[in-house]
């Protein structure tokens, strides 16, 4: 088979050749695991003597449970019993993180969000549940219920009153806003929309959940081990060390698989009433209501600029969907909050509550959403003031925060835009609209910046180093596809100088090392800096062994090609070190709060888009994006993240919406006909990702920051943007739809 074309991203600036350790292009370490089936996942973790369980789910948004009769069900054969909420106890409490909703299933007859689960129908085989699942009608006593347009529109409840939601300010301000609006050469005043979108994980979620006495046994397909560890023990009352959970594997979750949910709660449950192992398996119609969602998105953006592009004020509110019992809330407002230079700035959030489940984080939330509006409106000052838009963004480039004043800790943004727009030939695009065009198709160019939060959480690490020469590290954190067992034993590969393919990652176990959730594009930078910690402990304490036996003179210094043999002589089986990163000293850090810096990452997007106007079609015909996410560990596994992004943003612009049907409370889809993604057809061949070399020794040990996300961000804006170059029409409401572009 030959070599993917550029299989490993351009480090661009860099002087010097990675070999084994940290910037080494190696292919993925679990790629033959995943591809020949020899990875198992939660699902598939079956005990004998496993019940199968099914949900019955409601079908209205709001209301009572009035009647359900469980012996249509138990007459299936093989159907074992059936819960509803008068067999479950009073469970609790749920805190928002490690859960998703603190409402939990099955407490009671109200019904709170369409997809509530009503009853656990428990049987032999999963026909049989499936079939006994089927039977049950329940009655339903309906309330009037209420969705984003015609929710309340409130302030959600910040900081140490917020619900676990509130990670940044509702409201911020600075400079006079107003004033600056009244003297403006050049506004902008202009209303977007986002809409809800669902995960489409490949892998739904399951669990397989088993008690013994009272310890609890969950293979989970999880984002967080240690979240679901300390969800389950919070509501079913006993210590978190008696919840082993374990998935080393995790078939995508994008954040569905972030928190824990009622699956989880409910396979608990159900393994717990009937004294036998259960597995629950949500299946795909249970992930249009069972983990999650991203919040439809109103964003009222305003820019104020001076006659030469200088930016005077900017201001973005938004609102976004979310349920009656949490405040889930999407922070929009990262691009107004901290892209560029201005002395006045307004940002505020609100949420609109219906009756819905409580929405999530969704790859890239905040900003992903958030930067369309953003972005978008960049552009259309752009185009009233006749300047380039990437001209614009350089002449308002921040050096430092907008909002805190505080210095970055490290930001080469300036270097992707120049390397972005010299590989693209950005100089060569003509101002106008409708100026390009390819025989009957039009032509447009458009670009849009990135910036994306940085979660540094606490994590803990163990290297060993064996005396037959076996070398693990150890985390709890999962492998979901971003690299984990690969980049992981890079690092550690880099400190000890000892190859990485043959250093295993033991990972997603509630057993190894704790570390936070396998989100908010943290694990490299947090998990690898305890990694890189753990490894010069273990070199160390190798170093004192051999400096006691005599080798290395007195520093112990000795290539680790004699590690064993050494070991072997004092009759030591295993070295072993532990090892942690804790942000500034604290178990979690948003955008470096707890630092002297801000911190956050960058990136520079520029696309290329077709528009027929006869048909209304439109496709990307190139993308080149550079980004600045701190030292790249592995410019491989990094390209085909960022990669991932820009298709997943690819997706957000044309394609991906979940439509609600506003008279029933519910969302249409229930299986994946009919839900438009994109596929390998809609994506060019041609995405050209680079980063641009860079250390961040404030952001990390490693000089790591995130990567797993920030190729999403702008990706949407940018692709609008090429389509009013296009054509001359603004989109304003994604996804873009046929009747946007027809002639
Ligand atoms: Mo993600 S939304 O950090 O899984």
């Amino acid at each position: 088979m030959s070599e993917p074309r550029e299989a490993a991203a351009p480090i661009v600036g860099q002087d010097h050749r990675p070999t084994a350790g940290i910037g080494a292009p190696i292919p993925r370490h679990d790629g033959r695991a995943k591809v020949t089936g020899e990875a198992k996942y939660a699902g598939e973790e079956v005990p004998p003597g496993t019940l199968h369980a099914m949900v019955v789910a409601s079908s209205i948004a709001r209301g009572r449970l009035t009647g359900l009769d469980a012996r249509n069900a138990l007459a299936v054969p093989g159907v074992l019993r059936v819960l509803t909420h008068r067999d479950v106890p009073k469970l609790g409490p749920a805190s928002v993180l490690p859960f998703g909703q603190s409402h939990l299933p099955m407490q009671s007859a109200e019904i709170h969000y369409e997809g509530e689960p009503l009853a656990l129908v428990l049987a032999e085989t999963l026909e049989a549940a499936t079939e006994g699942a089927a039977r049950l009608r329940p009655t339903y006593e309906r309330i009037r219920h209420t969705t984003f347009e015609d929710g309340r529109e409130v302030v959600p409840p910040g900081g140490s009153e917020g619900n676990g939601f509130a990670i940044l300010e509702i409201d911020a301000q600075k400079g006079e806003v107003e004033a600056a609006f009244e003297n403006a050469a050049a506004a902008i005043d202009e209303t977007y929309m986002t809409p809800c979108r669902h995960h489409n994980v490949m892998e739904p979620p399951a669990t397989v959940a088993e008690w013994r006495g009272d310890t609890l046994d969950v293979h989970d397909a999880t984002q967080w081990t240690y979240g679901v560890r300390y969800g389950l023990s919070a509501v079913f009352g006993i210590p978190p060390e008696n919840v082993h959970v374990r998935c080393p594997y995790t078939g995508g979750g994008f954040g569905s698989k972030g928190t824990v949910w009622p699956h989880q709660v409910l396979a608990a449950l159900g393994a717990r009433l009937t004294g036998r192992p259960v597995k629950l398996a949500l299946g795909r119609a249970g992930c249009f209501t069972g983990c999650g969602y991203q919040p439809m998105m109103r964003s009222r953006v305003r820019v104020a600029a001076d006659r030469d592009g200088a930016l005077r004020a900017v201001v973005h509110e938004t609102a976004s969907l979310t349920s009656q019992f949490d405040d889930y809330v999407e922070f929009g407002n990262a691009g107004a909050r901290g892209l560029y230079a201005t002395p006045a700035l307004l940002v505020r959030t609100r949420v609109v509550k219906a009756d819905v489940s409580t929405p999530t984080a969704m790859r890239a939330p905040h900003e992903g959403p958030g930067m369309f509006a953003f972005e978008s409106a960049m552009d259309e000052l752009a185009v009233q003031l006749d300047v380039d838009p990437l001209e614009l963004r350089l002449r308002n480039h921040a050096d430092a925060d907008p909002l805190s004043g505080k210095p970055f800790s490290s930001k080469k943004l300036r270097e992707a835009y120049a390397e972005a727009a010299r590989r693209f030939g950005w100089s060569r695009r003509p101002r106008a609209p409708r100026a390009m065009r390819d025989g009957e198709k039009l032509i447009g160019w458009g670009m849009a910046s990135a910036i994306m939060g940085a979660n540094r959480m606490a994590a803990n690490a163990r290297v060993r180093f064996a005396a037959d020469g076996a070398v693990t590290v150890e985390a709890g954190c999962q492998e979901i596809g971003n690299g984990a067992a690969t980049v992981l034993p890079q690092i550690a590969a880099e400190v000890l100088g000892i190859p990485a393919e043959r250093i295993e990652l033991r990972r997603g176990d509630t057993s190894l090392p704790e570390t936070g959730g396998t989100f908010g594009s943290s694990t490299t930078m947090c998990v690898g800096s305890a990694v890189a910690d753990a490894a010069e402990k273990l070199k160390a304490k190798v170093a004192t062994l051999a400096a006691a036996s005599g080798a290395g003179g007195k520093s112990g210094a000795v290539p680790p090609e004699r590690w064993g043999a050494i070991l072997g002589e004092l009759g030591v089986a295993e070295v072993v070190a532990e090892g942690a990163f804790a942000p500034d000293g604290a178990p979690f850090d948003l955008n470096g709060s707890r630092s002297r810096y801000a911190i956050l990452t960058w990136g520079a997007v520029f696309v290329e888009m077709e528009v027929d106007e006869a048909l209304g079609l439109a496709r990307m015909r190139r993308c080149v994006a550079g980004y600045s996410v701190g030292r790249i560990v592995n410019p491989r596994t990094a390209r085909s993240q960022v990669i991932g992004g820009i298709i997943w943003g690819y997706g957000r612009a044309m394609l991906e919406e979940s439509v609600m049907d506003r008279r029933h409370g519910r969302f249409l889809s229930k299986n994946l006909s009919g839900v438009m993604l994109p596929v390998n057809a809609d994506i060019p061949r041609d995405i050209d990702v680079f980063f641009v070399d860079e250390h961040d020794e404030h952001a990390s040990k490693i000089g790591a920051r995130g990567v797993g996300e920030v190729g999403e961000v702008g990706v949407a804006a940018a692709i609008a943007n090429a389509l009013y170059h296009a054509t001359g029409k603004r989109i304003r409401k994604l996804p873009v739809h046929v009747e946007d572009l027809l002639a």
